[in-house]
């Protein structure tokens, strides 16, 4: 399957609220939540992909001519690519209905992910008993590869039980999103759960030795309160303007994020990053790697787990491209000098 017969099946496949649109930019989809849209009355998702179209590429290639290697290294793992699935909750509900359970998505998602070598986040669900059935389904279908539960700012006791349940089916890292503490939808349906204070997140993130990704830094101020409360990996997300309305694109505040904390901790990044040339931009801001949501969904959508890998392998084709022609011949050679903002 290739990638443009992926895209013309879930074109097919899509619920209307999502169009599959040829470029992920948040216009047709606007504000549909349900849908993979964004919360009104500002088009944040709009934001996050056009702020990328601002950083242009310092073409140089007056350079030694080597292979261009595209390893990522994050956990003590070594990945194809400088990329990672991001978390989508509910997708049948957002997406399309072709997997009527979201644990049949994940399953297809996260095989896909596996095959693609890349790794992975999934959403555990709200009741612990959705997350012990996803564990289980995931353990007897084999799936593979690196896969990371995205568990919501729940109460820390209720967040521990899901920690101990990660680390008992082998679960590699967790991630938790900060920011869903703005989802209508977790505001409505869980009692207890919302935003933490650095000495909460402190006693989560001291109550496992997995490695722990925290997401939804949008400033300076947050990424240092994170780094205060022990973690070494954020990522810089707006959860894709679904948790909170009018807010700056991430590519508008990651470098002065990395400037702050990126020589002392992982920083990813999220939000309207849609090929191989974003991927280079938001590494040549300061990001160690970027996370990938809606189109990876839509890929899912139109190729099942075989949707995957034509999606990556069109990103690492532009990402191998843009690093050629800039100089760089490895992920770390990517640097600020190689990009140039024009507003
Ligand atoms: C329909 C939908 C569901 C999402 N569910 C989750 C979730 O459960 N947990 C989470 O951390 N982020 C969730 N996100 C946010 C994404 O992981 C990501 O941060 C955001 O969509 C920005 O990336 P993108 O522009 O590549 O989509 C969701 C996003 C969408 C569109």
């Amino acid at each position: 399957m290739n990638y443009n017969e992926v895209m013309q099946n879930a074109k097919k496949l899509v619920n209307g609220k999502c169009k599959a649109c040829d470029v992920c930019n948040g216009l047709a989809c606007k504000f549909t939540m349900p849908g993979p849209g964004c919360r009104p009355p500002y088009n944040t998702a709009a934001r996050n992909y056009e702020k990328w179209q601002d950083v242009f590429l310092n073409m140089d290639n007056i350079s030694q001519r080597q292979p261009i290697d595209t390893t990522f290294e994050i956990f003590g793992r070594e990945f194809d690519m400088p990329v990672i699935a991001a978390p989508i909750g509910a997708p049948q509900l957002h997406f399309s209905e072709r997997y009527n359970e979201e644990i049949e998505y994940d399953v297809e998602a996260m095989a896909g992910c596996a095959e693609a070598d890349i790794a992975a986040c999934y959403w555990v669900g709200f009741e612990e008993d959705t997350y012990l059935n996803k564990l289980e389904v995931m353990k007897n279908q084999g799936i593979g590869g690196f896969l990371i539960p995205s568990i919501k700012p729940f109460s820390n006791s209720k967040f521990k039980r899901y920690v101990d349940m990660s680390k008992e089916y082998g679960m590699p890292a967790i991630l938790m999103d900060i920011d869903g503490a703005g989802l209508p939808m977790f505001k409505e349906n869980v009692d207890d759960a919302g935003c933490k204070n650095t000495e909460s997140l402190r006693e989560l993130r001291e109550y496992t030795d997995m490695p722990f990704i925290l997401k939804g830094i949008m400033t300076v101020s947050g990424a240092r309160k994170a780094l205060e409360a022990g973690f070494d990996t954020i990522v810089v997300s707006n959860h894709g303007g679904r948790v909170l309305s009018c807010m700056p694109s991430t590519a508008e505040v990651l470098e002065e994020i990395c400037d702050a904390v990126g020589d002392k901790m992982t920083v990813l990044v999220d939000g309207g990053i849609r090929t191989g040339y974003d991927v280079f931009r938001a590494l040549a801001l300061g990001a160690h790697g970027v996370l990938i949501a809606r189109p990876l969904a839509i890929a899912v959508v139109g190729g099942g787990k075989d949707g995957v890998k034509p999606y990556i392998d069109m990103l690492k084709k532009d990402l191998c491209d843009a690093m050629e022609m800039c100089g760089a011949h490895s992920l770390a050679e990517i640097n600020r000098s190689m990009v140039r903002v024009i507003k």
